[in-house]
């Protein structure tokens, strides 16, 4: 391998971290949250190395196919669902749970169906609590699983929602938004899932049969003020790359692009092969802290598109080809996030693909 970054994924700590989501859910199914690659970790690895969960949940149908492709056999919510009678059919034959949030999917459901297989359809509503993205309202849930029950096709109707605040771990929107689900699922049957990791971890909503963490098996926190180490959770990615070059720019000089930063002495910088071609965010300011070795310097200027820079005043002894962390192991993903004015979320899921991954810790535990 030839590239100097590179993202290690930590298979044992994936597996630590669902292990510690099992332990929250208690009797509960665990379905893992696969989409977007697996949060940039690589899909069909952390299945593969998940297997013991009870289900997965993609964003997507191509997702979905994506998994049964590679053979994985567990149940697969597809959480956007289909839109169109193809999707549906493409649905049924790959096994796949299909999510319903609007009134065009239900036409397409009831318009299509009965060209279906008796009981080839599993459905689960979403329910519209407070979220205001996706989602039936509670009285048109209660119709859909009227309309839908009496279809042949239908071998299962669930009922799922999401929290728009649960990070908060106080915060009352999640309590209201309990209340709506508990309202719109009386007299259901067949699954309840609810809970994201922050719900999980802060036990919002233990009335769920089926719970579907995402962030937190992979490491970084779901909680605001609460960090992930505190929260017994093991980075699984790390980003890491190397030093390209080491020089001294003279006081009063600049560095990178837009010449955002000024050298207020003579400054000992090194150069890391890592930019937001990437995925580093380019609108990481200076001062975000990336790790060489057992010390944290900061950035100084723009990140570039293949490289940025660091201030190497406190780290004499780092050379080029020295490792750098740029963060996981040593330094956490949401420390980074939040110095660049985002969330670990958007950082792990855009490692670009020209970022090769490497597996530590084998495929299943
Ligand atoms: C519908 C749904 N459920 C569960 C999750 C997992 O959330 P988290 O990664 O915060 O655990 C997501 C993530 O965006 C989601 O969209």
């Amino acid at each position: 391998m030839q590239r100097l970054v590179r993202a290690s994924i930590d298979l044992e700590a994936l597996r630590h971290n669902f292990a510690l989501a099992r332990s929250y859910a208690g009797r509960r199914e665990v379905w893992p949250v696969v989409k977007a690659d697996a949060y940039g970790h690589g899909m069909i690895e952390v299945v593969r190395a998940l297997a013991d969960a009870d289900g997965f949940c993609v964003a997507d149908l191509d997702e979905g196919l994506a998994l049964r492709g590679a053979g994985i056999r567990q149940p697969i919510l597809v959480i956007q669902g289909a839109h169109s009678g193809a999707g549906l059919a493409v649905a049924a034959e790959a096994g796949l749970t299909l999510g319903v949030h609007g009134a065009e999917q239900l036409d397409v459901i009831e318009r299509d169906a009965p060209k279906l297989s008796a009981g080839a359809l599993r459905l689960w509503l979403k329910i519209e609590t407070g979220m205001h993205r996706l989602g039936l309202e509670a009285a048109a849930a209660r119709e859909a699983r009227d309309r839908l029950s009496g279809l042949a096709a239908v071998a299962e109707i669930g009922m799922m929602t999401h929290f728009a605040c649960a990070d908060s771990a106080e915060h009352p929107l999640t309590e209201v938004q309990a209340t709506e689900f508990g309202m719109a699922m009386r007299g259901a049957q067949g699954p309840i899932s609810a809970c994201n990791s922050a719900a999980l971890l802060t036990g919002r909503y233990p009335h769920d049969t089926v719970v579907r963490p995402g962030i937190m098996l992979y490491g970084a926190s779901p909680l605001l003020g609460r960090s992930a180490e505190d929260l017994g959770l093991s980075p699984v990615m790390t980003l890491r790359s190397r030093v390209l070059a080491v020089k001294e720019v003279p006081a009063g000089r600049n560095i990178g692009y837009g010449a955002t930063w000024t050298a207020p002495e003579r400054t000992r910088i090194g150069v890391v092969a890592v930019g937001y071609g990437d995925g580093y965010p380019r609108h990481a300011p200076s001062g975000t802290l990336v790790r060489i070795g057992a010390c944290n310097v900061q950035i100084l200027g723009r990140v570039s598109m293949d490289s940025l820079t660091v201030d190497l005043r406190c780290a004499p002894e780092v050379r080029v080809g020295d490792e750098v962390v740029l963060w996981g192991r040593g330094l956490s993903v949401d420390q980074v996030a939040a110095a660049a004015g985002t969330i670990g979320y958007e950082l792990l899921a855009g490692v670009t693909p020209r970022v090769p991954r490497e597996y530590l810790g084998g495929e299943s535990g």
